[in-house]
């Protein structure tokens, strides 16, 4: 692939959104040519999977139909969006990719870490990121700083607190077997100094 694959990760209110809206005006600013997307979405199919994912009303879904809408909707765009972008030579971001099924589903669905590792595979067709931003924070800090935003819940973040705290030992176990793939920021850090960060780690890559 020509392009470069950038994914950013984290539990909910880590604050990546606001890190993935900096990173978007720099590279407008400096006339890059890039995409942004996001999981589950992206594509009107994954719109439309996400749509059931997140609904409330749906609190019968099992654990391995919500790993299962999820892989699907990340095969769309994989294909869809994703690799022509890459193969034309293009930036993408985006906002989730697999980490998020092996940290949510994978550690705190306890579907095994595993077990999910050969879904992401399936859906993606081995295509991974060059390069995964992880804002790391406690569940509690993370709460409170949705709590600020007065931010209704949806069907995952409904899950609770233990389930957001199951969800960052996914991703602290995943950063620390991904040979150097995943960055972890600390996401309690001021937002310029995080954005240095990731500019940091993007040096002569972009
Ligand atoms: P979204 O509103 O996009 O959350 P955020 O702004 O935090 O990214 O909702 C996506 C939710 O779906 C979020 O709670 C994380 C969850 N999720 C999974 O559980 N597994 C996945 O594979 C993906 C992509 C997301």
């Amino acid at each position: 692939m020509k392009g470069i694959f950038i994914t950013f990760e984290g539990i909910d209110g880590c604050g990546k959104s606001t890190q993935c809206e900096l990173l978007k005006d720099y590279l407008k600013d400096n006339g890059k040519d890039f995409i942004f997307v996001r999981e589950p979405g992206g594509t009107a199919i994954g719109e439309r999977i996400r749509e059931i994912l997140l609904d409330k009303k749906n609190s019968r879904m099992t654990a391995r139909t919500e790993l299962l809408l999820f892989e699907a909707a990340r095969a769309q765009i994989t294909d869809e969006v994703i690799k022509p972008a890459l193969e034309e030579g293009k930036i993408v971001i985006c906002d989730r990719f697999f980490d998020s099924s092996s940290a949510y589903q994978g550690m705190a669905r306890g579907m095994g870490m595993d077990f999910v590792a050969g879904l992401n595979m399936a859906a993606t067709g081995g295509l991974k990121p060059d390069v995964t931003f992880f804002f790391d924070i406690s569940a509690e800090e993370a709460l409170a700083r949705r709590g600020k935003r007065g931010e209704a819940s949806d069907r995952i973040e409904l899950a609770g607190l233990k389930f957001q705290e199951d969800v960052r030992k996914g991703y602290l176990e995943l950063a620390s077997n991904s040979d150097g793939r995943i960055v972890t920021i600390d996401a309690t850090l001021g937002i310029d100094e995080i954005f240095n960060v990731v500019i940091e780690s993007l040096k002569g890559k972009i």
